[in-house]
């Protein structure tokens, strides 16, 4: 057989008076208008706790969009069993057909699923219609269709045979079951932490972060329609302490798929190392972590296209991509040109409900972000070391609304150049021109993180010694664009260091992962 060929899905545009904006509003004053009661879903069946958490809106937070139930331990353990008894019929399922659930999936959000989700992800993770679109939408429908690629490219693989001998290799599943936890900040992010697994034979808990339930709920409606069969995917809303160590303590825990911070992806990892006598086999362990990524511009650069990319990458989605930038690197001869550009797109930026589609930004996504990140922009306004040239100011009586905010500081390790803070604010710090190697070496001491990165310079050769000489800070370099939006196919995604374990979404060096090989020889 051959696949379907795999394509990125075209964006839409939502521009004013047409019948996709049409539809999308109705599809928001649908879901605006009532209060969902989510059950998790184990083995295809919905399972009601009655311990309930509230969804509300970020940019509007006595607004209630949901009621969800989430697992207590008893149920942690149904969802395992029903993971682990789903295994061996889909493990079984031709890969070609597990293929076609997939591509079914991609094509029910190019239609129907498009404004469902986009909706959701607008209502509960204050996302605009665009940043929506790329991520619940596009992203979500490329990583369905490319994952079944790589499964093929991955399949395909065969050692050499000869007359009397046939070898080959049988990508098997893991053995057990994989547990899956996903952030809030892209949909995209929890459907292929879930479902890159699940296409290489895999069965699935899937722990939700409890900040994107809605659009996340809405997923699994599509698996359902889809034909994906039951107890594939188990929808697991919990406290993360609780699940994750039920889960981990469970022998037939075989992999984990995370994306959050590395705080839980270290103390995780520390369990596993500690149970690993009660496991049947080495789980694998695949996590994106945190980022503080940057962008150094060169007195080559076009500056025009560096601010463009500066603004867009530090403040799109409040700066709650872990690709967002949030530390830059200015030349001084450069500088007031560069700071005039930025300021004046700045000027444009409106903060507010998204479902206003004039605004470019919403709120952050909850109370204890809005607090910590106003301690981060109060320790600047305090700071002799730090200058803020632009908002600094929250109010959080409606929603957690942060005017989009940059510092410029003297000391390129003051702490908000430092520390990811996963919010609207951008740290600048200007350097003088000749001194471009003591600034690339600040720059790699100043954060554990590793995740994204970009560069811009005309110069070729400036370009080159740049790249060399970064080689370790990211694993997502930019040369000439913005740091943040790497497209499924094209740009495989991840990060090293503190950043994560860099096995690429969006590439099969992700599903290589989730899959443990037998060889078999057979002489004739
Ligand atoms: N993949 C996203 C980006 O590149 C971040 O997760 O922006």
């Amino acid at each position: 057989f051959n696949l379907p060929d795999s394509h990125n899905e075209p964006a839409v545009s939502y521009a004013p008076g047409s019948p996709e904006r049409a539809r999308l509003k109705a599809e928001l004053d649908r879901q605006y208008n009532q209060v969902l009661d989510i059950p998790l879903i184990i083995g295809g069946e919905e399972v009601r706790t009655g311990n309930l958490l509230t969804a509300v809106c970020p940019h509007e937070h006595g607004h209630v969009l949901a009621h969800v139930h989430q697992a207590g331990e008893a149920e942690i353990h149904l969802a395992i069993q029903a993971a682990l008894d789903a295994k061996a019929d889909w493990e079984n399922t031709p890969w070609e057909e597990r293929a076609a659930i997939f591509n079914r999936m991609a094509s029910l959000i190019s239609t129907k699923y498009r404004y469902i989700l986009n909706a959701a992800t607008m209502l509960g993770q204050s996302k605009t219609a665009h940043q929506a679109e790329i991520d619940s939408t596009c992203e979500t429908a490329d990583f369905f269709r490319y994952n079944a690629k790589f499964m093929e490219q991955i399949y395909r693989q065969q050692p050499l045979s000869t007359d009397h001998t046939w070898n080959r290799v049988h990508y098997r599943a893991l053995e057990g079951f994989v547990f899956a936890v996903s952030p809030f900040n892209f949909t995209a992010i929890g459907a292929n932490l879930a479902t890159a697994p699940a296409i290489m034979g895999n069965t699935v808990v899937w722990k939700p972060a409890s900040t994107s339930i809605l659009s996340n709920y809405y997923l699994m409606e599509l698996y359902k329609e889809a034909g994906l069969p039951r107890g594939v995917i188990n929808f697991v809303p919990s406290r993360g302490s609780l699940i994750g160590k039920v889960v981990l303590d469970h022998p037939s825990f075989a992999g984990l798929h995370f994306t959050g911070s590395t705080g839980v992806f270290n103390s995780m990892w520390k369990t596993v190392g500690g149970n690993l006598e009660k496991y049947r086999i080495y789980p694998r362990l695949v996590g994106e972590t945190g980022g503080k990524d940057y962008i150094l511009v060169h007195h080559s650069a076009d500056l025009v296209e560096a601010a463009t990319a500066i603004v867009r990458s530090s403040f799109e989605y409040q700066g709650q991509k872990c690709s967002a930038c949030s530390r830059v690197y200015a030349p001084a001869s450069k500088w007031p040109q560069l700071r005039e550009l930025i300021l004046g797109m700045m000027a444009r930026i409106k903060v507010g409900d998204v479902r206003d589609f004039r605004n470019y930004m919403g709120a952050v996504i909850d109370e204890a972000s809005y607090d910590a990140t106003m301690r981060y922009i109060g320790l600047a306004q305090e700071s002799p070391e730090a200058e803020i040239i632009w908002g600094g100011k929250g109010d959080k009586s409606v929603g957690w609304f942060i005017e989009p905010t940059i510092i410029v500081t003297t000391n390129p390790k003051f702490i908000t150049m430092e520390e990811e803070i996963f919010a609207p604010v951008l740290s600048v710090y200007v350097y003088e021109d000749e001194k471009l190697d003591e600034t690339i070496r600040v720059l790699d001491g100043t954060s554990p993180y590793a995740l994204t990165g970009a560069i811009f310079a005309r110069n070729r050769y400036v370009v080159n010694r740049l790249t060399a000489a970064l080689a370790n800070t990211a694993g997502n370099f930019y040369i000439n664009d913005k740091c943040t939006g790497a497209v499924v196919g094209h740009q495989p995604f991840g990060g090293a260091r503190a950043s994560g374990t860099n096995d690429k979404a969006g590439s099969f060096l992700n599903l290589i992962r989730w899959t443990s090989p037998r060889t078999i020889k057979e002489c004739f």
